[in-house]
Order: structure tokens, then C-alpha cells, then sequence
């Protein structure tokens, strides 16, 4: 494919043109957030909704490049990014792009942080695109062609269940201790354990991948989910719609999601089904 004079014609086209995109986005973009995080003692870090709400320059240029170059390539595409908000698009498609997730262990030096792009058509995800530059890991899927972690297609085992396998969750401050106290208390009665790696989107390409079997966080952002739920559909996993339409995308919502052997309990302790 010629990337600087994409073909979009049909719809099979436009999906594989905006795949190739995402994937090459997001090693191009986890390259540079490497190399920051690399030098992150000359960061200044600023906080946003409270002290563990941080951003710093390699959140805001690492959106900028992939702003800069979707709008160059597809100027009629919408683009949401967690830094810079949403610019509407003509194409039906929107880019949706959290440059830096985990950005609290990002600027405290621990590697579990990642790009995370996704693009959303009818009301859906239809690409998901993870990279973790610490761990050298690309996770990327698209609508009805898979996911793959490196190339290696992803497959969710259906026997891994809430109680044999480790339950991922994270919280912020949009939820009160007494939710966050609450969730966790449920895990453990109903037999299951939690963990928390401070990136949600790296989270939930962790469900993907089967090393979680699940996922809840009460209140998160599109930016942090949409690429993850792409991923965990495709690996044959379930995921709780994200209201993607109107104003919906930028708000914030519950966000969970399970492999097979685990759907139901998930979906139990977040209170979705
Ligand atoms: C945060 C991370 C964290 C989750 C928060 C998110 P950020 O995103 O995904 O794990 O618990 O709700 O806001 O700030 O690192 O991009
Ligand atoms: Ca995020
Ligand atoms: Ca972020």
C-alpha cells in the first residue's frame, strides 16, 4: 500500500488502509514515548484533576505526531485524543487515540504504560492498536480479522474463569474509595483476586491475550477502552458497549470486559448483566 496516497474506495480498502495506519502509528508513536520515558528526569510533570492525574510533553507531542499525520493521510477522519479533544470528521470514521496510558507509571518509572489507538465505524470499534514499547509488544486487531500479539493470533481459552485466573481493575478519582473498597471486597468473596498495572488500555490488551480474564473500572474515558475492546472481541473475548455516538464519546462510562469463561461474573461484580 502506497501510505502517502492511501486507496479508500471500497469499504475492505478503508478498513486495511486505516489498519496499516494504526499499527505503523503506534510503533512510530511508541518509539517516541520510549525515548522520552527513557530521558523522563528532564520531564516537567504537571497534574490535571488531582496530583495523581499527570501528563507531561510526551503525552501531548506523541499526540500531536499522531494527529498531525491521520489528518495528513485522511483529512476527512475524525480524531478524539485524550490531550487535545475531538475534531469532527466527514468520513465516518474516528480516530481514537490515549497517547500515553499509564502515564502515573510512566513519569514513576515502571514499564506497564502504552499507546492506544483505535477507530470507531457504525457505532463501534473497529480497529484496536496497543503498543507497549518497554515490553517490545504490538497488539492489533481489526473487525473480523483477528487479533494478533506480534503476529501470534490471540484465542481466549474458555476455561480460564474469574476464580482461576487474576481479575484486572483500576479506579480514579471520578469514583468514591467506598466503590473502589466495594469492588474489590466482591472480587475476592466471589473467589477471585485483582491486579493493577496503573494502565487500563495495557489492561485490557492483557485480556486479549488471556494473562487477565477480565476487566472493570466503574469510570473511564473512550481514549482508555476502545483499541482494548477491539482487541478482546477479536481474541474472542465480550465486551460491554462504550457510547460511542454523539456526545457519548467524550463522557465518561463503566468500562469491562471478560473472556469467555468469565463473562458472566465479570459482568456480575461490575453490574452490567
Ligand atoms: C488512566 C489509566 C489508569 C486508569 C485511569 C485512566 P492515563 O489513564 O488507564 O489505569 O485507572 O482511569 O485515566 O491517565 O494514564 O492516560
Ligand atoms: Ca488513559
Ligand atoms: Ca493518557
Amino acid at each position: 500500500m502506497n501510505m502517502a496516497n492511501p486507496d479508500t474506495t471500497s469499504p475492505e480498502t478503508s478498513l486495511d488502509t486505516r489498519f496499516a495506519l494504526a499499527r505503523a502509528l503506534a510503533q512510530e508513536a511508541g518509539a517516541m514515548a520510549l525515548d522520552y520515558f527513557n530521558r523522563r528526569d528532564t520531564l516537567v510533570i504537571e497534574t490535571k484533576r488531582d496530583m495523581q492525574d499527570v501528563v507531561s510533553i510526551a503525552d501531548r507531542n506523541v499526540e500531536k505526531m499522531i494527529r498531525e499525520r491521520v489528518a495528513a493521510m485522511l483529512p476527512e477522519d475524525g480524531f478524539l485524543g485524550e490531550e487535545f479533544g475531538h475534531t469532527e470528521g466527514a468520513s465516518g470514521y474516528t480516530w481514537v487515540v490515549d497517547p500515553i496510558d499509564g502515564t502515573a507509571p510512566f513519569v514513576n518509572g515502571m514499564p506497564t504504560w502504552c499507546v492506544s489507538i483505535a477507530v470507531v465505524h457504525g457505532g463501534e470499534p473497529v480497529i484496536g492498536v496497543i503498543g507497549a514499547p518497554c515490553q517490545n509488544e504490538l497488539y492489533a486487531a481489526a473487525l473480523g480479522r483477528g487479533a494478533k500479539l506480534n503476529g501470534r493470533v490471540l484465542t481466549l481459552d474458555p476455561t480460564r474463569t474469574m476464580q482461576n485466573a487474576l481479575t484486572g481493575i483500576g479506579a480514579n478519582s471520578h469514583v468514591t474509595p467506598e466503590v473502589v473498597s466495594d469492588i474489590v471486597n466482591r472480587l475476592l468473596q466471589a473467589g477471585g483476586n485483582f491486579i493493577r498495572n496503573g494502565s487500563g488500555a495495557l489492561m485490557l490488551a492483557y485480556v486479549a491475550a488471556g494473562r487477565l480474564v477480565g476487566y472493570y473500572e466503574p469510570y473511564m474515558h473512550a481514549w482508555d477502552c476502545l483499541a482494548g475492546y477491539c482487541l478482546v472481541k477479536e481474541a474472542g473475548g465480550w465486551y460491554h458497549p462504550f457510547p460511542v455516538e454523539g456526545e457519548g464519546l467524550t463522557k465518561g462510562a463503566p468500562v469491562v470486559a471478560a473472556g469467555p469463561g468469565a463473562r458472566a461474573d465479570i459482568g456480575k461484580l461490575a453490574g452490567v448483566c
